[in-house]
């Protein structure tokens, strides 16, 4: 089973032709709303990308947080609809989550108003993980608050589960984070905020993932947008992953089906490598850029083997 502790959102997406300039009004070509938050897109990868049970057994369960409102009844209902066990997230006095997110070409830029995302318990955590076993993998970002992420990967450390982080948005972490994370997947920003160095150029890629190793990470999948992504476990598995060449529409959500897939493929089903798991993250990604929206452009696992075919061990 993998759990995902993380943000739930009721997403806004504006197309736009360019990015509004300061004091700036400019008019959208369009607009969607759906299920977003990276906690919830990251699920959502999982769900679909997983195998599906003759019993109705679910991959993944969230643990999080929605508002008692109608966005967060439409919400919690995507979410089952996707396939995700929703029995620990928690209808809350508080307004759901909500991000605006302006689309423009190949670029993004997201806002979000955390609402119920910001209030999580220990004992949210404790409820959630009381079954949980050495088997099972603890997936985090850090949209909810920090102090309950590093509890929860605390936790799923001394349970003996898989540990994965997705550091985003970038924020600086506490030393002693590092040390309950299996696998850091942060983007190029995350990468700066968290080692001071921008991944550029494969020497400065290997050089950020040599720091993230050295605080006590065990392997780190760098995801790079359009430059693909650059990996290492710090001894037999380094390089560099190549983006698949498709025709980008919107962005969101790319980065989360990455860790969604990679969540699912590497540590759970054990028969990828580790470069293995990060090659299927990469094509199924590249599917998600090719639509709009966050969780509704997650492709599963039939539509990323239709599309690359031979190439899927
Ligand atoms: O990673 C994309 C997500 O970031 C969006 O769905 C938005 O809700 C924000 O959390």
């Amino acid at each position: 089973m993998i759990y995902v502790l993380g943000s739930i959102n009721y997403d806004i997406s504006l197309e736009l032709e360019r990015m509004p300039k300061k004091g700036e009004t400019l008019l959208a070509d369009g607009c969607g709303t759906g299920l977003g938050g990276k906690g919830a897109n990251q699920a959502v990868a999982i769900a679909r990308l997983a195998r599906k049970y003759d019993d109705g057994r679910r991959s993944v369960k969230m643990i999080g947080r929605v508002g008692n409102d109608a966005m967060g009844a439409e919400l919690m209902q995507k979410l089952d609809d996707y396939g995700v066990d929703t029995e620990f997230v928690r209808k809350v006095n508080r307004s759901t989550g909500l991000a605006m997110v302006s689309v423009s070409g190949k670029d993004n830029r997201i806002v979000v108003y955390s609402g119920a995302n910001l209030g999580f318990t220990k004992s949210d955590v404790d409820e959630a993980l009381e079954h949980a076993t050495s088997a099972d993998t603890l997936l985090c970002q850090l949209e909810v608050p920090l102090y309950i992420v590093g509890y929860a990967l605390r936790k799923a450390r001394a349970i003996g589960m898989t540990t994965i982080l997705n550091p985003a948005p970038a924020k600086e972490l506490p030393d002693d984070f590092y040390y309950n994370v299996d696998i850091i997947v942060p983007n190029e920003l995350e990468t700066q905020e968290l080692t001071g160095i921008n991944p550029r150029d494969e020497s400065s890629q290997l050089a950020a993932m040599e720091k993230l190793l050295e605080k006590g990470v065990r392997y780190a999948a760098l995801t790079l947008g359009a430059n693909g992504a650059a990996i290492s476990d710090g001894e037999k598995v380094t390089g560099h992953i190549p983006a698949r060449k498709v025709s980008v529409v919107d962005t969101t959500g790319a980065g989360d089906t990455f860790v969604g897939a990679l969540a699912l493929t590497y540590p759970h089903v054990g028969m990828y490598s580790f470069k293995e798991a990060c090659l299927f993250a990469t094509k199924a990604a590249s599917l998600t850029v090719s639509r709009h929206g966050a969780a509704a452009s997650i492709p599963t696992f039939e539509e990323v083997c239709e599309l690359y075919n031979n190439e899927i061990k």
